[in-house]
C-alpha cells in the first residue's frame, strides 16, 4: 500500500506560504516521489491558487472540513463540490478541533464524508479519544463508536486518521505499542484497502519510528507540516510502497 502523509496546516498561511511549497517540490527535486502520496491541506482560501500551480508536481492538495450539502443557504459553508471545483483530491472531516470547537456529532462526519465521497473526493475521517477517556481505559471503545458513527456505508475509499486529541499540538505521542494497539483494532474493523493514517506530534524525529508500525499507513502531520524542512524528511520516513 502506498503511504499517505498529509499536512494539515489548520487556520495557518497566507499567500506567501506558496514558498513552502515551493521549497517542498525543490526538496523533491521537482516532483514527488512517487512511491508515496503527498498532500497539503492548506486553508480553503489557498487550495484552488495551489492546486492549479503545483498538482503537475505530483503534491494533492485538499480542503480541512466541508458542509454536508452541496449548495444552499450557508453563509460562510463550502460544499465538497466546491473543494472538488477549486482542484482538491480529499476533504478532511471530523477533526477533533470541528468535533470540539464547532460541536460536530458522529453522524455530522458521516453526511460530510458522504457528501466528500459524492463530488468524487476522498474523506480523511479522523477519530481518537481524549486524554481523560485513555485513563479510563476506554480509547479502544471511544475509537470503536466514532468508527461506526462516522463512516459511511461505501464501497468507495475513504481514508481514517487516527489522532488522540490529548497528542495533537502537545508534542506527546502514544507509546508505539499503543498506536499499535488503536491501529490493528482500526483496521480490524475497516477493510484492507484503507489507509489508516496517524495523527498528533509527528515530527521528524518520531516519523520513521510511527511510520514502521504494522497498519499505520501514512501519517496527518499539524505544525510540522508548515515547513517543508520539517514536513520533507517526515514524508521521506515512510516506507516505500505501491
Ligand atoms: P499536530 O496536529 O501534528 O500539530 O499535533 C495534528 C493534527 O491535528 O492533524
Amino acid at each position: 500500500m502506498k503511504s499517505l502523509i498529509a499536512g494539515n496546516w489548520k487556520m495557518n498561511g497566507l499567500a506567501a506560504a506558496k514558498s513552502e511549497i515551493e521549497s517542498l517540490i525543490a526538496k523533491f527535486d521537482g516532483s514527488a516521489p512517487d512511491d508515496r502520496d503527498v498532500l497539503i491541506c492548506p486553508p480553503a482560501t489557498l487550495v484552488a491558487s495551489f492546486a492549479a500551480e503545483y498538482s503537475d508536481e505530483a503534491i494533492q492538495f485538499g480542503g480541512q472540513d466541508c458542509h454536508a450539502n452541496t449548495s444552499g443557504a450557508h453563509t460562510g459553508d463550502l460544499s465538497a463540490e466546491m473543494f472538488a471545483d477549486a482542484g482538491a483530491a480529499f476533504v478532511i472531516v471530523g477533526h477533533s478541533e470541528r468535533r470540539a470547537d464547532h460541536g460536530e456529532t458522529d453522524a455530522d462526519v458521516k453526511a460530510k464524508a458522504a457528501a466528500v465521497l459524492a463530488a468524487g473526493l476522498t474523506p480523511i475521517i479522523c477519530v481518537g479519544e481524549t486524554e481523560g477517556e485513555r485513563k479510563a481505559g476506554k480509547a479502544l471503545e471511544i475509537v470503536g463508536n466514532q468508527l461506526a458513527g462516522s463512516i459511511p456505508d461505501t464501497s468507495d475509499t475513504y481514508v481514517v486518521a487516527y489522532e488522540p486529541v490529548w497528542a495533537i499540538g502537545t508534542g506527546l505521542t502514544p507509546t508505539i505499542e499503543d498506536i499499535a494497539e488503536v491501529h490493528d483494532f482500526i483496521r480490524s474493523k475497516t477493510r484492507d484497502d484503507i489507509r489508516l493514517l496517524y495523527g498528533g506530534s509527528v515530527k521528524p524525529a518520531n516519523a520513521q519510528e510511527i511510520l514502521a508500525v504494522t497498519n499505520v499507513n501514512g501519517a496527518l502531520v499539524g505544525g510540522a507540516s508548515l515547513k517543508a524542512d520539517d514536513f520533507h524528511p517526515i514524508v521521506m520516513a515512510a516506507p516505500s510502497g505501491s
